[in-house]
């Protein structure tokens, strides 16, 4: 008998790993505890400098970022993610901790649909910790920087950061082995696009991640409405602390310009 189609990682299985109770108490102790990272916090000081910006988080998860930079200063803040379970609690941190942010649920690729943004131009958008990249397909993924273009003034600073399939050696010789792999038809047969990774990790549950390599990225940029200005390793930017570097790989920083 032949096997049954297996159904590819998409936009619901995404959304429904964030909302599993697993990756709930990962990000909802990183909130509480973490906050910004080192390299973050040098970044967003370097790029937003201006406090009373309106800035726009996507996929903030349970606060760690939105919270902090409340706490920082910042006073104009809306954050969003479309995992209801991560915004709940992100809603409930912000409460406690009195930061003023308006969180609402959207999905990324879909962002100018929300009214709660209708009226809003903002000066600044931040899509940290690799959540671009967990959005399924590279045509949703630009979908994504195109919506993020709609929603901010021309010159406004875009800071995401993804992982570098090309960063090490070591890493490159993996992706040649899974290249052997897709060249032969051979891949796992739920990933959609080559770099795709969909993985099960202790005390997170399971992640789909897709890892570019720095070209990808730049040509995103570009045919997206986004001007490319900085971007390097995390380790070139600074030294995290040991509960950093546990609760997240390397990865590379990106920043880049809403063209006028
Ligand atoms: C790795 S987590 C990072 C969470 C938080 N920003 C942090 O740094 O702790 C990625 C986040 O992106 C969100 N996300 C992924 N795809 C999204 C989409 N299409 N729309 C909105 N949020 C999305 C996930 O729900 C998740 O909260």
């Amino acid at each position: 008998m032949p096997s049954a189609p297996v159904s590819k990682v998409n936009r619901l299985t995404v959304r429904d790993d964030f909302n599993d109770l697993r990756a709930v108490v990962h990000y909802t102790k990183a909130a509480h505890r973490l906050g910004l990272w080192a390299s973050e916090r040098i970044l967003i000081e370097r790029f937003f400098p201006d406090q009373q910006a309106h800035l726009l988080e996507a996929g903030c998860g349970a606060g760690r970022v939105s919270v902090a930079l409340a706490e920082a200063g910042y006073t104009r803040l809306h954050a969003f993610d479309f995992a209801e379970e991560l915004l709940a609690q992100a809603q409930s941190l912000a409460l406690e901790r009195e930061a003023k942010i308006t969180l609402f649920h959207a999905d990324a690729t879909r962002l100018t649909k929300c009214h709660v943004i209708r009226d809003t131009v903002f000066d600044g958008a931040l899509f940290m910790f690799n959540g671009l990249m967990q959005i399924p397909l590279r045509r949703n993924r630009r979908r994504a920087l195109r919506q993020l273009v709609a929603v901010c003034r021309p010159g406004a600073p875009l800071l995401f950061t993804t992982h570098d399939r090309d960063d090490s050696p070591a890493e490159r010789a993996l992706w040649r082995l899974e290249a052997a792999r897709w060249a032969k038809g051979k891949q796992d047969p739920i990933l959609r696009e080559f770099g795709d990774r969909y993985y099960e990790e202790d005390g997170v549950g399971r992640t789909f991640m897709h890892l570019p390599v720095r070209a990808e990225i730049l040509a995103d940029l570009k045919a997206t409405g986004w001007t490319h200005a900085f971007d390097a390793m995390r380790r070139q930017i600074a030294v995290e602390s040991r509960a950093v570097r546990d609760f997240s790989d390397e990865c590379r920083f990106w920043v880049a310009h809403r063209r006028g």
